[in-house]
């Protein structure tokens, strides 16, 4: 079964092409992606209407690529999967309308899929694919969260955050820093040449006894650094605040992480969302489990932000397990609020 997938939930459009079959794990034939980075970069931030416009331009043209790289045409495809939430509505719109009309023209059947849940199953096509179960760490520019995935559509919410995500801490940290969007990356790079421990950051909620993290308070603490500092005569403390933020969210994430392991009883972690291409987590995360017997499985860097192979991989992931089938309503049914556990559910 051949799988074409879109992704248009915020600032990223990603096309896929993914092949199942009886014997083997899925497979991706080919991918390809456009960042709208630049173009929102001069607004400090993404603009949801620019964003969807953007959507429509690059969602033919990438298609397109997909299927030359691929070497396969339109009507090889089987199924047509795109992002139906949680995102931006206009911008989710475009990638369910496109996805639709065109499987409405080739007379083949569609199926919109939880952006979360392409995140947390994207380590399924990395060299080291994890096995059920496992706990996830969810952690993107808008969620963070610990799920026990008992397999495809089994998600249980053990903990998420009570304010900001942890992608959100990064990207209004490194704004404060004066560093330009997306903030992760840029505040990573930084705190390269910063020392962690210049800083005293808190860790809020590492002690709370349970699985919710909150990052609100440490932005505020990033802020009234910021303030203070603005007039140094050196720069230095950008980096090291840089560093000390990283430090502080990464102990934040490792430290609960290893907690849900612990009250799950499970061995296997999979870290998914673009904040997982972070290299302090990985290398943290490692050295922790590696000490005490337990697993951490990634997605390949290039699809631990968003792309359209998670979202052709989870609907194929779904399709297998027979717990979903495609659609010919062509209904538009965006969800750009959607909570990943109620995805199990079977929609008729
Ligand atoms: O999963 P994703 O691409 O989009 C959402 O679904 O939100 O995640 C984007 C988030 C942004 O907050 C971005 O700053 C963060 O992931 N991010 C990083 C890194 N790369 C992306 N944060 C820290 N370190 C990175 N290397
Ligand atoms: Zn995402």
């Amino acid at each position: 079964m051949l799988i074409l997938g879109f992704e248009s939930s915020c600032d990223e459009t990603g096309v896929a092409l993914v092949e199942t079959s009886a014997a083997a794990t899925p497979r991706l034939l080919s991918h390809a992606l456009h960042s709208q980075v630049a173009m929102h970069a001069a607004f400090g931030g993404v603009v949801p209407e620019l964003a969807s416009r953007d959507h429509i331009r690059r969602a033919l043209p990438l298609t397109r690529q997909v299927l030359t790289e691929a070497g396969r045409d339109l009507a090889d495809i089987d199924v047509v999967a795109y992002t139906r939430g949680p995102g931006l509505a206009g911008a989710l719109l475009v990638g369910s309308a496109v996805a639709c009309a065109l499987a409405a023209a080739l007379g083949k059947p569609v199926l919109g899929v939880h952006h979360l849940e392409g995140h947390l199953l994207s380590p399924f096509l990395s060299a080291d694919p994890p096995v059920f179960p496992f706990v996830a760490l969810l952690v993107s520019g808008g969620h963070t969260q610990l799920m026990r995935v008992g397999g495809v559509g089994e998600y249980c919410l053990l903990g998420e955050t009570i304010d900001d995500a942890a992608g959100e801490a990064f990207d209004k940290s490194a704004k404060l820093l004066g560093l330009g969007y997306p903030g992760g990356p840029a505040l990573a790079r930084l705190a390269e040449f910063g020392d962690a421990g210049a800083h005293a950051l808190p860790r809020p909620l590492l002690h709370s006894g349970n699985l919710d993290f909150s990052f609100a308070g440490l932005k505020t603490a990033v802020r009234t650094r910021a303030l203070k500092l603005a007039d140094s005569p050196c720069d230095q403390w950008k980096a090291d605040l840089a560093a000390a933020t990283q430090a502080a969210i990464v102990e934040v994430l490792v430290k609960k992480s290893l907690a849900a392991l612990k009250a799950t009883g499970l061995e296997r972690l999979v870290v998914a969302g673009g904040v997982g291409a972070n290299a302090l987590l990985r290398e943290q995360l490692d050295a922790a489990c590696a000490g005490r017997g337990l697993r951490v499985h990634y997605p390949e860097l290039a699809l631990c932000t968003d792309n359209g192979a998670m979202i052709a991989l989870a609907a194929a992931m779904r399709l297998d397990a027979g717990i979903e089938a495609a659609r010919c309503d062509y209904v538009f049914d965006v969800q750009p609020r959607w909570p990943l556990a109620t995805v199990g559910t079977v929609v008729a």
